[in-house]
């Protein structure tokens, strides 16, 4: 979707041609003499249109305004939360009407968390999947205008939501195709494709390449599927060389059955999101390429199916990982961590400034935090409430969780260094605490996105998450420490 931003007072948006204007409405509206406010001012005073944010009203051929439709939508108090439920309810009541350009009108006092909202709530609610369709419906929404008093105070904001909601959209599309469809080697494909687009270094290992490395653990889950896993390495380079990277480590199952350690047959399809964590990675360096911040980032993807076959990993098998450290794999249905330990050994070898791994790994997170919050682990308190501050802002929120180690009591094993299951207590921890044995040598952060990374139900399908709090950390880091600027011709490879 092509977005716009401009500076647009409400006389100003009742000329524009379009095809449908969304006026935000919020608790300090002040109504000027123009037809929209005029509109707004009458409905209140009738009571038919409230403040309330997700409150709507219509209205159809209205005097002295260029759109057929006018939807006045409550905005609230006028902050993200409140312009993300009005234009996620005003887009949204559109979808049938065949509008294809749509200005959506901020209010007056609108703070860049409202630009940030009203960009990423218009993507969402938009957002249509066709891919796998016969016939598809396709999205009818081609340019949304989003109107503000100042464009020029908003500019740098808009920028990072644009290129957020195309992230997020990429993560979407790839995590809501069929498993048959978004294999390793797709997988593998797309990041290729996303190196050249916009200038990333990208290798792709394939399965001989990831044994020679020695990574004894991630092939041990990929060895029981005819679909050869692929280890995806994105480089970034925004900043000079000597600045150490960001790695960002996405858990990349593009099936989990469970295994020799089957799951149900209940809801099993929702598995092929198992590799919400490598769409997220791919969304955010989407968004990279467009934002191209003066940083360096590494995605890594381990990227495989765990599937149930006679060459199947089994309860009781013992691997060793890159680390050197050996494995009991007393449950094949823990395969995340499995992979990602040896993606985050692998990770040392960037002299990493912080490592964020996101993964769709535990049940046990979904019980705990629903489909609200994320889940968030640190070692470093400055990264965990970066991440924190991020996610708020981006309406993509996390929360943290502990690390006591007191938690991987129960990963002992009688057989091998450790075991990669403990008991059911604690389950988000106690895969956490595993993971964090190989973390030692870097700031490291942990996303279980198992809640938040796709919709089931009626409204089934990926969300993109956590793509928004990711490109928000990135920009939030960019302030932080501006990063030196890369030199000219500096070496690529
Ligand atoms: N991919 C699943 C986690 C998951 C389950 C995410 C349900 C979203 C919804 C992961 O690989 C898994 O199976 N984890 C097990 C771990 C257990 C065997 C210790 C789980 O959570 O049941
Ligand atoms: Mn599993
Ligand atoms: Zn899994």
């Amino acid at each position: 979707m092509d977005f716009e931003l401009k500076t647009l007072t409400l006389a100003g948006a009742a000329a524009e041609k379009c095809d449908a204007i969304v006026v935000l409405v919020g608790e300090s509206f002040k109504p000027g003499k123009d037809p929209l406010s005029r509109l707004v001012a009458d409905a209140m005073k009738a009571r038919d249109l409230e403040t309330k944010p997700g409150k709507l009203l219509q209205a159809y051929r209205s005097a002295g305004i260029a759109a057929p439709r006018v939807v006045l939508a409550g905005a609230g108090d006028g902050t993200g939360k409140r312009v993300q439920a009005a234009v996620q309810a005003a887009v949204g009541s559109l979808r049938t009407s065949g509008a294809k350009r749509l200005v959506i009108c901020l209010p007056a006092d609108a703070g860049d968390d409202a630009v940030r909202a009203a960009v990423a709530a218009t993507a969402e609610a938009s957002y249509v999947y066709v891919a796998t369709k016969s016939k598809p419906e396709g999205r009818e929404l081609q340019r949304v205008t989003i109107a503000v008093a100042d464009a020029a105070r908003y500019k740098a904001g808009f920028g990072a939501a644009k290129a957020a909601a195309n992230g997020i959209e990429f993560a979407r599309e790839l995590a809501n195709l069929p498993p048959n469809l978004a294999t390793p080697t797709r997988l593998g494909d797309e990041a290729k494709k996303l190196a050249k687009t916009h200038g990333f270094l990208c290798e792709v290992l394939g399965p001989k390449e990831i044994g020679k490395i020695g990574m004894g653990s991630f092939l041990a889950v990929a060895q029981g599927s005819e679909q050869p896993p692929r280890f995806i390495v994105l480089q970034y380079q925004g900043a000079a060389a000597s600045e150490p990277p960001l790695v960002l480590v996405g858990k990349g199952i593009t099936f989990d059955s469970g295994g020799i350690s089957i799951k149900p047959s209940q809801d099993m399809d929702e598995m092929k999101f198992d590799m919400g964590g490598a769409a997220s990675v791919l969304g955010t360096f989407r968004a990279i390429g467009e934002l191209k911040p003066a940083l360096n980032v590494v995605g890594l993807i381990p990227s495989c199916e765990n599937m149930p076959d006679g060459k199947s990993v089994k309860p009781g098998d013992i691997v060793t990982s890159l680390s050197g450290q050996t494995i009991e794999i007393l449950n094949t249905d823990a395969e995340g961590r499995l992979i990602l330990c040896d993606a985050l050994t692998y990770a040392e070898r960037f002299k990493p400034s912080a490592v964020i791994d996101i993964a769709t790994l535990t049940g046990a997170c979904v019980v705990a935090l629903g489909g609200v919050r994320s889940g968030l682990f640190a070692t470093d308190d400055g990264l965990a409430q970066s991440l924190q501050d991020a996610g708020d802002a981006a309406l993509d929120p996390c929360w943290r969780m502990p690390l006591d180690d007191e938690y991987a009591d129960g990963l002992k094993s009688n057989f091998a260094d450790v075991a990669n299951v403990a008991g059911r207590a604690g389950g988000a921890v106690n895969a956490a605490k595993f993971l964090q044995r190989f973390t030692t040598k870097y700031p490291w952060a942990h996303l279980d996105i198992a809640g938040t990374a796709w919709k089931g139900g009626a409204a089934k399908g990926s969300t993109g998450r956590p793509v928004g709090l990711l490109v928000q950390f990135l920009v939030s880091q960019l302030g932080a420490a501006p990063a030196k600027p890369a030199r000219r011709g500096a070496k690529r490879k």
